[in-house]
């Protein structure tokens, strides 16, 4: 048996294909290592979203090979949005890199591996996403995380200025309907008791099958079936798709949890437009008013690019109010970084400390929410899904409906479980509590 370690960078659906890289190469007895300093097979799966996530990857890959200086040289694959970005150049900045393989050519993964020989440069990057399905499709989903992923569509179509998605994964593109519905139920007997279904615009999932159109909705109310599924949840879901029937969902299905990630960017219209985003301010807050007249608990997060070419004071100043007037919790915000192919690229940057300065009052308002939706919950009953007993402790970890982290003291067999905890502290990401009347002894 040879040993295979993937490092992990980027969004949810790296960590998805990553695991089903895995699945793929243990048909060629490859096993998974957790030692990444012993692989025979080493694959970095890597993002290419702002500039410092791909100049890691190269950070990586010089650490590797020192590590290997005296050892036998491992397969060094690089896989994911950097690969198809980059493709063989990688090969020139980097000589120690033997394979680059692109998100749309993992059906090829298992052969390119099989077939390499040593010294040879092979490089896949073709955007192939039907026949990569088709290849995952006869593979077993091995995932049996309390908590997994599922990917239900790739790629995008709708170009905003900055972003590389649209090249890095192709696109868009919509999985079978019954194929998702099939992997959801391996994984399930597998023992998995969430499903976060997965896309870069999730919510765009739309596949045609006879006549019949289905839409995240009818995969959200087909799941809800499932008796011993117990939480769905989606990402990464656009303004612009968040269609009545999806919004629907969030009355009529009891496993859909009530959190929403909801990217806007920007709260000046000037911005968005700039952005080529598509949406309004006022578009965004519609969805939002929406959503909270059919289900006023739901919460939401949503993504910020600060400091993007032409943002004034005053435009920084929107954002500012929309946070104030949605009070987003767990969002993430960046400083926009320019990527090479992208209509952003040639803007004039803002200066880099007026951007620096603006993350920072950004963080810190955001930061300020996340802390006074955590002080909610201090004192009351949460229910928790727990997902794992933490590593060197004795104690558990779970997520609220929130998708908030909670530490738990409690016993180890109400893994899997939905409980109801009683929540004694918090800080800005974390809530601890306990399990009421149970033994709160831990096994190891
Ligand atoms: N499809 C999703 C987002 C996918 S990318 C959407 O439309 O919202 C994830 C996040 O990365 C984006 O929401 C954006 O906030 C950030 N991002 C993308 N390109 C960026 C860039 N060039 N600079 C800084 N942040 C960027
Ligand atoms: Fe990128 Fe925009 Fe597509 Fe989101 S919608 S993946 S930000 S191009
Ligand atoms: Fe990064 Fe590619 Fe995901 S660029 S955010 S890994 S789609």
């Amino acid at each position: 048996m040879k040993k295979l370690f993937i490092k992990t960078f980027g969004c949810q659906m790296n960590i998805y294909d990553s695991n089903r890289i895995y699945d793929s190469l243990k048909g060629i007895d490859f096993v998974k290592t957790s030692n990444q300093n012993d692989a025979d097979c080493y694959i970095l799966n890597t993002c290419h979203i702002r500039d410092k996530a791909k100049e890691k990857v190269y950070h990586e890959v010089g650490r590797i090979k020192k590590n290997y200086e005296n050892k036998k040289k491992p397969i060094m694959v690089i896989a994911g949005c950097v690969a198809q970005a980059e493709n063989e150049e990688m090969f020139k900045r980097e000589p120690f890199i033997d394979i680059v393989i692109g998100p749309q050519s993992y059906h090829k993964i298992k052969d390119v591996i099989l077939k390499h020989e040593k010294n040879k440069k092979k490089e896949e990057t073709e955007i192939d996403t039907i026949d990569k399905f088709i290849h995952f499709d006869n593979i077993k989903n091995n995932s049996n995380k309390i908590s997994s992923f599922l990917t239900i569509q790739e790629g995008c179509d709708k170009f905003c200025h900055y972003c590389v998605v649209p090249f890095t994964r192709g696109p868009e593109y919509s999985r079978s309907f019954y194929k998702i519905i099939d992997e959801a139920t391996q994984l399930i007997s597998n023992g998995v008791k969430e499903i976060t279904l997965l896309g870069q615009n999730v919510n765009a999932y739309c596949y045609r099958e006879n006549s019949k159109e289905f839409r995240l909705s009818n995969l959200i109310n087909e799941l809800e079936k499932i008796p011993d599924l117990k939480r769905i949840r989606y990402t990464t879901s656009h303004p612009l798709d968040m269609t009545e029937d999806l919004i629907d969902c969030y009355k009529s299905s009891k496993k859909l949890m009530p959190f929403v990630h909801l990217p806007i960017q920007s709260g000046s219209n000037k911005i968005l437009k700039l952005m080529n985003r598509k949406h309004t301010v006022e578009q965004f807050i519609d969805v939002y008013e929406k959503l909270m007249r059919i289900n006023n608990d739901i919460k939401f997060s949503s993504d910020f690019i600060i400091g993007y070419p032409g943002e004034t004071n005053d435009d920084f100043e929107e954002t500012i109010s929309l946070v104030k007037k949605i009070k987003f919790i767990n969002s993430f915000s960046f400083i926009f970084s320019p990527r090479p192919g992208t209509k952003a690229a040639d803007y004039n940057l803002i200066n880099t400390n007026v951007s620096k300065e603006r993350l920072k009052v950004i963080q810190r308002l955001l930061f300020s929410y996340q802390l006074e939706t955590n002080k909610l919950f201090k004192n009351c009953k949460v229910e928790v899904l727990i997902e794992n007993k933490m590593k060197d402790q004795n104690k558990l970890f779970g997520r609220n409906k929130y998708l908030n982290s909670v530490i738990i003291d409690g016993n180890e067999n109400q893994i899997g479980k939905l409980v109801e905890v009683i929540i004694n502290n918090f800080n800005q990401n974390t809530l601890f509590g306990r399990i009421p009347n149970c033994d709160t002894k831990v096994y190891n």
